[in-house]
């Protein structure tokens, strides 16, 4: 009991030390910066300011090695075209636990007792001639407000699967212009109370889907995110009021079909899932720009697919506006972490 409370404790600090900075995109920095070890403690101190983080003397001994490994990774293996710049994200000091802890197991298992609703084709039969390009979050939907709700960050928690799933529904309610509803879904709620995955330890977008479509869900202003991974949080969703949407099921993709995902996107968002891999760096330290670091072997993280170019994929991340592009990525389509391995999937509304 005791070592629990402790552990505890110890993961609200380590939560404290990474609550969502103020929108930031990455802090650009060159070689010149590591030219000694005072200049590098001075880039130290400006990514704090950047990034509005806040750390304690003692603590910033220890983090000071993790950020002098990252510039100098950064720099060293970046693989830059022309004269893009060097740039750091909010992760830049994080140690290697809370990198990893952001990584979602995703559990293919379980999946027989799902059933989706049949694929309503968007793109005929492959004989539509799509958008060049896409982007859902730089338009405007109803209410004059952002189609794409806020970036959100997860924190030190596996549950990539639930911010996945309520930003895809959200988009759905926003997008449509007739209903157009703007709410924020509660992504503890499915935490603690979705037992067809595991909490903080991973799970899928379509299970939170199923469980949706059966229990409704809370706002996120009624039953908020804690920024402690609570992996036997107390389900608190009898005596919290449900949001006001009809969801009737959910949509699975079929897989290396990147024609009838963009069809799906040209409409509204789809859930996704790539490979990031175990210790992959090079992601975790991504800070915009169109990311060319290396990928995993294994399904890892879901996250929302919001457009595309002739080039990329855009995509909505859950790790804080201080990672990527304000939150985002782009995914090389050519190099893109295995995007079409598992088809997609998005919630079907009551008005689909
Ligand atoms: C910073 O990293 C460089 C390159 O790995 C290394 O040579 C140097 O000793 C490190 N300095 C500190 C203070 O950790
Ligand atoms: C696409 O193909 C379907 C089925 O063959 C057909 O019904 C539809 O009219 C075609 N659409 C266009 C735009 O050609
Ligand atoms: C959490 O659940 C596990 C498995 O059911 C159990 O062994 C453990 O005691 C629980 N922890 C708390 C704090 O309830
Ligand atoms: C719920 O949504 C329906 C359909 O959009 C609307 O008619 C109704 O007024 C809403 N109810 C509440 C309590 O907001
Ligand atoms: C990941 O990196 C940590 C720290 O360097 C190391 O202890 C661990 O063994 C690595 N895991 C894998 C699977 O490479």
């Amino acid at each position: 009991m005791a070592g629990q409370a402790i552990a505890a404790v110890l993961g609200i600090l380590l939560a404290l030390a990474l609550l969502e900075p103020a929108a930031a995109a990455g802090m650009k920095f060159t070689t010149h910066d590591l030219r000694s070890e005072k200049a590098v403690r001075q880039l130290y101190e400006r990514w704090c300011k950047h990034f509005k983080v806040v750390r304690k003397q003692e603590e910033k001994v220890h983090r000071f090695a993790n950020f002098n490994q990252t510039v100098h990774d950064v720099a060293s293996r970046t693989v830059r075209v022309a004269d893009e710049p060097l740039r750091l994200n909010g992760f830049a000091d994080a140690t290697w636990a809370e990198l990893e802890a952001c990584r979602c197991r995703m559990t293919p298992e379980g999946r027989r007792n799902l059933a989706p609703v049949p694929v309503k084709r968007r793109g005929g039969d492959g004989n539509l001639t799509l958008p060049d390009s896409i982007d859902w979050a730089s338009r405007i939907c109803g209410q004059g407000l952002p189609c794409i709700s806020p970036v959100r960050n997860q924190l030190l928690c596996g549950s990539c699967w639930a911010f996945a799933a309520t930003a895809a529904i959200e988009s759905h309610l926003a997008i449509r212009p007739e209903v157009s509803i703007i709410v924020q879904l509660s992504e503890q709620e499915l935490v603690d109370c979705d037992h067809a995955s595991h909490g903080c330890n991973g799970g899928l977008a379509i299970k939170a889907f199923n469980y949706i479509k059966q229990n409704g869900i809370a706002s996120r202003q009624n039953y908020p995110y804690r920024t402690f991974p609570r992996e036997n949080g107390t389900c608190l969703a009898r005596t919290t009021p449900r949001t006001n949407m009809t969801m009737i099921g959910w949509t699975q993709l079929e897989p290396h079909n990147e024609y009838e995902l963009l069809a799906q996107v040209t409409y509204a968002p789809v859930v996704v899932a790539i490979s990031i891999g175990v210790n992959n760096t090079e992601f975790k330290r991504y800070a915009g720009g169109m990311y060319r670091g290396k990928c995993g072997t294994k399904i890892d993280h879901e996250l929302l697919l919001v457009g595309y170019d002739p080039d990329s994929y855009l995509l909505k991340n859950s790790w804080g506006q201080s990672w990527g592009d304000f939150g985002y990525l782009s995914l090389p389509r050519t190099h893109n972490c295995g995007i079409l391995e598992r088809g997609g999937s998005y919630p079907v509304m009551g008005w689909d």
